[in-house]
């Protein structure tokens, strides 16, 4: 796609934005050109580890609403305070209109993260207690032995990497157990959502149907067979919605209990294989916090926290306003959508002390990388569970590891790696 406005260097200093050479102080109203509002900013579909972060910073300081032309057209929220306020106005701001930007094409609208307040509030209520956390921490023994597993077989790689070996894998596992999905419908849902993230990152229309297609035919599966092994509503996923479906005092249908089974296979696997492969990559370039982790495991939590705020996963989560509104002085109209650049207010400056700077036991650190208000993630626990478990096998099972090439980014959809090459020396703890 073509990038129809100036590289994106900083001008600290001059006050003028880099991307339209306003003064970063006067908030400009919209400016239309020829029709056609003029793009601000481009993102980078060039990044390597951490590089997006300049640019985010440089609009925080100068253009912090930015309008980009880019993937349909969108607006940036990419400060603490603006990400705060949309995801907690209801009122105002919907994700029933467009959620995700670009804008993906589909034939139905899945629940929850397609849906506003009050339909939403069925789906958490069926959803948001299987998720807690005696339900989840059932599921450490199996995070575990996968973790184990796969990191065994990592150590064995000729040419191992993080992601491919580790991250991938260990979040499809993860999910699976959760789900109690058997290692076919396992198997296949890795390979389809692979293809199906893909196509979303190149706006392959074609190929996106057909994945989606095929997503929802194996969420009806998964939701048919689990259903015959009679599972418990307050401790299984499947059994919880159904038992919503049939209750008529709620929004929900087996129908649009399916849906929501869709929706959490792509929104299980792609966070945490995200996050967990960005932590992989800052361990393998920094070796002393390597070393302190291994030494000391109790550091980990604090540690994860960390690493969350510094490598949130997502930025194209967004909200489309209700009506014609102003946020940082910039006039937004109905229905345009409004992408929140979670990576970026995690580093705002206002928020955050010494924001690019990993600090272990942070002590101010609300970080956004769960989201906010109704839709704020309802698997947050599981998420730092498996984050836990996986960086401490790897840690007990290796001496040390370290890059053994170039980190390759994801598209813009994830912020992330796809590939972290990796040189590792085992423990000598294998079996
Ligand atoms: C480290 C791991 C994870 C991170 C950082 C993360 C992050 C997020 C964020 C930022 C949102 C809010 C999106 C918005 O406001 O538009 C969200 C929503 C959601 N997440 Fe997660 N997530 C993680 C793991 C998971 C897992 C493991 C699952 C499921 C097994 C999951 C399922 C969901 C669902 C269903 C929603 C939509 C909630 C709603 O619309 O009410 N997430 N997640």
């Amino acid at each position: 796609m073509a990038t129809p406005h100036p590289p994106s260097t900083t001008t600290a200093g001059t006050g003028r934005c880099p991307f339209t050479g306003h003064s970063a102080t006067e908030p400009q109203a919209t400016d239309d050109v020829g029709g056609a509002r003029a793009s601000e900013w481009s993102p980078d579909r060039n990044e390597t580890f951490g590089s997006a972060h300049a640019d985010y910073a440089a609009l925080r300081e100068q253009n912090p609403f930015p309008w980009s032309a880019d993937y349909g057209g969108f607006w940036a929220a990419t400060t603490y305070e603006d990400i705060l306020t949309i995801t907690q106005d209801d009122e105002l701001f919907s994700t029933a209109k467009q959620n995700v930007v670009p804008h993906v094409p589909r034939a139905s609208r899945r629940p929850p993260l397609h849906f506003d307040p009050p339909e939403h509030t069925d789906y958490r209520t069926a959803i948001d207690p299987v998720f807690r956390r005696s339900v989840v921490t059932e599921h450490a023994g199996a995070f575990r032995d996968s973790a184990r597993r796969l990191v065994d077989g990592m150590l064995m790689e000729s040419s191992p990497d993080g992601v491919r070996h580790l991250a991938a894998p260990f979040a499809m596992d993860c999910f699976a157990s959760l789900l109690g999905l058997a290692r076919d419908q396992t198997r296949e849902i890795r390979e389809i959502g692979v293809r199906y993230g893909f196509a979303i990152q190149d706006m392959d229309n074609p190929v996106i149907e057909e994945c989606s297609k095929r997503l929802y035919e194996i969420a009806r599966e998964i939701y048919d067979r689990r259903l015959e092994e009679d599972p418990d509503p307050s401790r299984d996923l499947v059994a919880s919605l159904h038992r919503a479906a049939l209750d008529p005092d709620t929004a929900i249908t087996e129908t649009s209990a399916v849906a929501t089974i869709r929706q959490l296979i792509v929104a299980g696997m792609g966070a945490p294989q995200a996050v967990l492969g960005s932590c992989i990559a800052h361990l393998a370039t920094d070796l002393d916090l390597q070393a302190h982790l291994r030494a000391h495991p109790e550091d980990l939590p604090s540690a994860i926290e960390e690493m969350l705020r510094l490598h949130a996963p997502y930025r194209v989560f967004a909200r489309t306003a209700k009506r014609d509104t102003v946020i940082h002085g910039r006039a937004v109209a109905q229905d345009e959508p409004i992408a929140l650049i979670f990576p970026s207010a995690n580093r705002d400056e206002t928020r955050f002390e010494d924001p690019d700077t990993f600090v272990l036991r942070r002590k101010q650190n609300s970080h956004l990388s769960f989201g906010r208000g109704s839709h704020k993630c309802p698997a947050a626990t599981m998420g730092r569970l498996e984050l836990l478990i996986a960086l401490e096998e790897l840690l007990a099972r290796t001496e040390t590891f370290s890059l053994a090439g170039d980190i390759v980014m994801m598209n813009w959809l994830e912020y992330g790696p796809r590939s972290v090459p990796l040189a590792l020396r085992s423990a000598d703890r294998m079996p």
